[in-house]
């Protein structure tokens, strides 16, 4: 893989600062908010910005990258797609209870629904994220679709996915936004009391995680290679015992090694274009 150790660096730190939100958000609630619980009160809405980070933001950017660790390029492609919706599903469970939690505590508290701008693009980003999952199960992981309408869809696919998770982010900062200037009265958001600067942080390294994911996700040399490229492409001491690479690379002389590399180098290029044409293994 090209800058193998670029995107080590750029996937530890996306794990850190996205672990660290998820802290972050803990901390918010219990330090400084009223704890978590499922009573209708102020404490049952906390459940919604902790389970929004925590599922929404962080395991669906995981799900996004997951295709890209290079460790993975020896696991079946289906494997791959398992643990891929797995996570988005959790990622979806997650937001589902994050917005019970929100629906039940306004109604508990006879506060009107759906007024803000936060809670239209919010549930329409819940809406368009259901759809893309079940749009990739029943396209890419059932059997039944044809090739030519998983080859249409991919492009879509990876455009909305993306698309989705910047709005994810996008729709958070709102509702952080939100929440500081209804919940900070004395002293308020104005005053910069230390939960504003605690929260604001919070709010920086959503921004920070999503600029990283996205990064990792829009490399074309970091893309998983398509299935007939997949033996040459493999990371550096990453191949499988008993394959062809591994036979060559440990057998071979000079001359061999440096046909490898050019042969890998034609196989990378070649898969870039696939990437281009919109020709990703879809299978
Ligand atoms: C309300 C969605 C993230 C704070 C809402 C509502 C929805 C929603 C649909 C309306 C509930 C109702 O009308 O009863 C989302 C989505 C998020 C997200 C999809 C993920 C990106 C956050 C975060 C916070 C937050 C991180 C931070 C605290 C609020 C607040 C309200 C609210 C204060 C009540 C005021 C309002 O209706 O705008 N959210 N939310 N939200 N959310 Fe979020
Ligand atoms: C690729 C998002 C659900 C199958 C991708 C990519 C994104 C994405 C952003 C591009 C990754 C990359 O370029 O490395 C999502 C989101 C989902 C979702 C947000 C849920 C809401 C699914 C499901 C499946 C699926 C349920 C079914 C197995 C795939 C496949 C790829 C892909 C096959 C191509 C991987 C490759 O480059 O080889 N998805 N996806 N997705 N997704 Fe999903």
């Amino acid at each position: 893989m090209e800058d193998y150790g670029r995107f080590l660096a750029l996937l530890a730190s996306s794990l850190l600062v996205g672990f660290v939100s998820v802290i972050l958000s803990l901390v918010w609630v219990f330090h400084y908010r009223e704890g978590l619980s499922w009573d209708g009160s102020a404490a049952e809405f906390n459940w919604h910005p902790v389970l929004i980070i925590t599922g929404f933001v962080f395991i669906q950017g995981i799900a996004i990258i997951v295709y890209r660790l290079p460790w993975t390029w020896k696991c079946s492609k289906l494997l791959m797609k398992f643990i891929h919706a797995g996570l988005n599903t959790i990622a979806m469970i997650l937001a589902i209870v994050s917005m019970v939690a929100v629906f039940d505590f306004h109604n508990a508290k006879n506060i009107p629904n759906m007024y803000s701008l936060h809670s239209w693009i919010g549930l329409t980003a819940v809406i368009f994220y259901s759809l893309q999952l079940f749009l990739g199960f029943a396209v890419f992981l059932l059997p039944f679709a044809p090739v030519r309408l998983r080859v249409a869809l991919m492009p879509i696919h990876v455009y909305s996915g993306l698309t989705i998770f910047a709005t994810v982010i996008a729709t958070a900062l709102m509702g952080i936004t939100e929440k500081l200037i209804f919940a900070l009265t004395n002293p308020a958001y104005s005053e910069s009391p230390p939960e504003a600067t605690l929260v604001n942080c919070l709010g920086l390294l959503l921004v920070i995680f999503g600029s990283l994911i996205l990064w990792m996700a829009s490399r074309p040399h970091w893309k998983r290679p398509a299935a007939e490229n997949a033996k040459i492409l493999r990371p550096i001491g990453a191949t499988p015992e008993g394959t062809e690479v591994e036979s060559t690379m440990t057998n071979s002389s000079n001359a061999d090694k440096s046909d490898l590399r050019s042969n890998t180098e034609a196989a990378r290029k070649q898969n870039i274009k696939h990437d281009e044409a919109g020709l990703r293994s879809t299978m």
